[in-house]
């Protein structure tokens, strides 16, 4: 297993420990997102946004002070709610919209949380770094929140 797989799939049975057994979307959603933070590297925020009514709006995170609401279809993370789909983008200066809460920001990953197929949150991961993000990263992240879902809707 190369370095950043072992780190991944240490990563979800950490999540798994993590979240087992406790329903409050909240503070697993805390708890998940600190776990990210400490252990991803060249990561400058983690955090969810929840689904309410037809925004978005801030959730548990790590990182600095973050825009409140994001209308559904704005902005990398809007995009990801309102289609159902990751979105990884290596420069979000390229992203029409992209809404910069942090002008040091450049890659970011949001993936979506999804409960009975609807999108209820966005997990949102930010990067200085240009495209920190490649496909190992997006499907280790995509387990990391498929257990959350699970977990959800146990
Ligand atoms: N850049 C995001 C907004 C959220 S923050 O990065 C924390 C976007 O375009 O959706």
């Amino acid at each position: 297993m190369s370095n950043q797989a072992e780190l991944y799939h240490e990563l979800l049975g950490q999540t798994k420990a993590l979240i087992h057994g406790e329903s409050d979307i909240i503070a697993n959603m805390a708890n998940v997102s600190a776990l990210l933070y400490e252990r991803l590297a060249q990561v400058n925020w983690v955090g969810f946004y929840r689904v309410i009514e037809d925004e978005l709006v801030l959730g548990p995170f790590q990182g600095k002070v973050a825009c409140i609401r994001i209308p559904l279809g704005k902005g990398v993370c809007g995009t990801s709610a309102a289609r159902g789909e990751v979105q990884r983008i290596e420069n979000v200066h390229q992203f029409e919209g992209h809404i910069a809460c942090d002008a040091t920001t450049n890659a970011e990953l949001v993936i979506p949380v999804k409960v009975a197929g609807k999108v209820i949150a966005v997990l949102d991961l930010d990067s200085t770094a240009l495209a920190r993000f490649d496909k190992q990263d997006e499907q280790g992240i995509l387990a990391i929140v498929q257990m959350f879902e699970e977990q959800l809707s146990a």
